[in-house]
């Protein structure tokens, strides 16, 4: 008997663990306010949730400014400021919203089955300040639809057949949006039927799209060109796996693309020179024409400051701050190479490496020059133009 219970205890463990059960998830975990900052324009609602709790008693500092619901929903009034408390088990957890005015011009549309899209696209609302709307298939998915190792699970037919799959969200107001950041999660390599519905059966026509996903690892390259033919009225960037995005990274990539939006440079702009610091020492470079320096001109006209650091013996790295355009090809760089990496770090090579990269340009300077500038330590580079050095 004793055996027997022992062999039970075992099983259920190994269930467990199978299922990818971990001891926080037994445990009761602290409650955790699902936003800390909220920007939201007049009139937008917002569900506000504090996770891990029952009895929450929600209040607002100013009425005026935002009203909350007894379920932690927001209503934007008024431009400004005010204070969210979650009251819980004599516990307060707050968030601060600001409220600006207009009406916002970007939403999240989204799908999820699982809650991982629903994440990112939370992120993705709050980076963007735009307003948000889950599509909610008519027939919700249960566990056993989704169970993609059994060959005629429903959502596995429905990729097969590249169905359109219903749902019943009723967006409002869609002609007020140019912007939709559109998310749903990788299945079978493709956007799932609901993302294809919604796609088939809107008015796109003049809208920039942005896709983003969630994956178990494919990205969302798989899906771009059914989403491109889908929405052949809109136009359709390069879409964006936020798997394991941090908050950092999707707010820099929804600048990215506010910053795209900016008046294209002029003429005059164009002829700009971008001019390169290490640290106190300028360099010659000689760069590459094509939108991705274009891009760096630009965030280098307001000055761009970059922290970089000493990588595998032959390049310093570091961040921009945001994505810009990419063209990455394989490419073996030697020294004095400037090139972009991951679309949001600039590698500068006293030596050489083999990978993907967008070729920025060349600094004009003998290796063992470069080696001296960029090979004892960790260095500041600066970047300006003659624009932003007149300002
Ligand atoms: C039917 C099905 C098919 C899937 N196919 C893929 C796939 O081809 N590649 C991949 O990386 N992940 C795949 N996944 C994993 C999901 O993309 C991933 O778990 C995603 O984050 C789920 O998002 P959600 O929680 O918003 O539904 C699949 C999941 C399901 C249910």
């Amino acid at each position: 008997m004793k055996a027997g219970l022992i062999k039970l205890a075992v099983f259920l463990l190994v269930i467990f663990a199978a299922a990818g059960v971990g001891i926080n998830a037994v445990s009761a975990a602290t409650p955790a306010i699902s936003a800390k900052n909220i920007h939201m324009k007049v009139g937008q609602t917002y569900r506000l949730k504090l996770k891990n709790a029952k009895k929450v008693v929600w209040k607002t500092s100013d009425k005026k400014v935002v009203t909350v619901t007894g379920k932690g929903k927001l209503t934007a009034k008024g431009e400004g400021t005010a204070t969210i408390t979650a009251r819980s088990k004599g516990k307060s957890y707050t968030s601060t919203v600001t409220v600006s005015a207009g009406v916002s011009t970007s939403i999240v549309i989204y799908f999820s089955a699982t809650g991982n899209t629903e994440a990112a696209a939370l992120k993705v609302r709050e980076a963007a300040a735009a307003d948000i709307v889950s599509l909610l298939p008519k027939k919700a998915y249960i566990a056993d639809d989704l169970n993609y190792h059994e060959a005629s699970c429903r959502a596995n037919k429905e990729q097969n057949k590249k169905s359109y799959v219903a749902y019943s969200t009723v967006i409002k107001n869609l002609d007020q949006y140019d912007t939709i950041y559109l998310g749903y999660p990788i299945w079978h390599g493709k956007e799932p039927g609901v993302i294809r519905k919604f796609l088939k059966s809107s008015d796109l026509k003049g809208k920039t799209i942005i896709p983003f996903c969630t994956s178990g690892g494919s990205g969302i390259s798989g899906s771009m060109a059914n989403i491109r033919s889908l929405a052949s009225d809109a136009e359709v960037m390069d879409g964006k796996d936020l798997t394991y995005a941090s908050d950092d990274e999707i707010k820099a990539w929804t600048g990215s693309f506010a910053k795209n939006k900016a008046p294209a440079g002029t003429a005059e702009n164009e002829a700009d020179t971008m001019i390169m610091k290490i640290g106190n020492t300028e360099v010659d470079v000689v760069w590459e024409d094509n939108a991705s320096v274009s891009a760096l001109k630009e965030l280098a006209s307001s000055g761009l400051t970059i922290q970089m650091s000493m990588y595998g013996g032959f390049e310093q790295v570091g961040s921009i701050g945001q994505s810009i355009v990419r063209d990455d090809r394989q490419t073996t760089t030697s020294a004095g190479d400037i090139v972009l990496y991951s679309g949001d770090r600039l590698v500068v090579f006293y030596g050489s490496n083999s990978w993907a990269y967008t070729s920025l340009g060349k600094i004009d300077l003998p290796k063992d020059k470069l080696t001296e500038l960029l090979g004892s330590g960790d260095v500041t580079i600066t970047l300006t133009t003659d624009r932003g050095r007149a300002k």
